[in-house]
């Protein structure tokens, strides 16, 4: 069965480097025959985790009615899940935050329909390298979330890019990222 891939895309622009390469990604999910859906974060209704803990009482399900709601079976049906962001203030975009604190939901079945899903992480930055921009922050965080959620992270792919099209004037980040789909959608890591 062809695997599902799930973009997250937590950057406000539409056409920017982080999605050029999510973009990528997608392509090289698809070239393998992964199904793939990008959502964009950004001007989507997403609440923040306001840690009432009903969840804890509903069987995980979010009290919360907003447009994490339509997002929650994607998140649960995909086989891996793409983190892409910009480094926003040395760490993940608030876009990209705020959807996966509502992940918090999870926590009524001890977080296990997370467990054995692959991820991707891409990321772009206006400063030189990884420690200068902050990026290594933002892949800590994906690192303990996904050890946490017991996710395997498939592949990071992150470089300088300050302004849109800079990404691609990139062609080795432009087919690690193609790679990296190429990667996710292959069956025999299907579950
Ligand atoms: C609000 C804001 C905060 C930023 N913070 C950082 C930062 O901490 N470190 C960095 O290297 N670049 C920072 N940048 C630059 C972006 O990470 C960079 O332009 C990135 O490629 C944008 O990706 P996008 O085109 O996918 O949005 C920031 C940009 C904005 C708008």
């Amino acid at each position: 069965m062809n695997k599902k891939i799930l973009i997250l895309n937590g950057s406000p622009r539409q056409k920017g480097n982080s999605a050029v390469l999510a973009e990528r990604v997608a392509a090289g999910g698809r070239e393998t025959g992964a199904e793939v859906e990008s959502i964009y974060l950004h001007g989507l209704d997403i609440h923040p985790c306001d840690a009432c803990d009903a969840c804890a009482e509903t069987e995980g399900v979010c009290i919360i009615k907003d447009d994490m709601q339509p997002l929650y079976p994607k998140i649960l049906q995909a086989d891996a899940i793409v983190f892409s962001s910009p480094v926003y203030w040395f760490t993940i975009s608030a876009q990209l935050k705020l959807c996966i604190d509502r992940w918090y939901g999870l926590q009524a079945p001890g977080w296990k329909e997370m467990a054995g899903k692959q991820a991707g992480i891409v990321l772009t930055y206006g400063d030189a390298d990884l420690v200068s921009s902050g990026g290594i922050n933002a892949i800590h965080t994906f690192e303990s979330m996904c050890r946490f959620l017991r996710m395997e992270i498939v592949g990071i792919v992150h470089g300088t890019a300050g302004d849109i099209g800079d990404v691609e004037k990139q062609p080795e980040l432009l087919q690690k990222a193609y790679q990296l789909g190429q990667r996710l959608g292959e069956n025999k890591e299907k579950k």
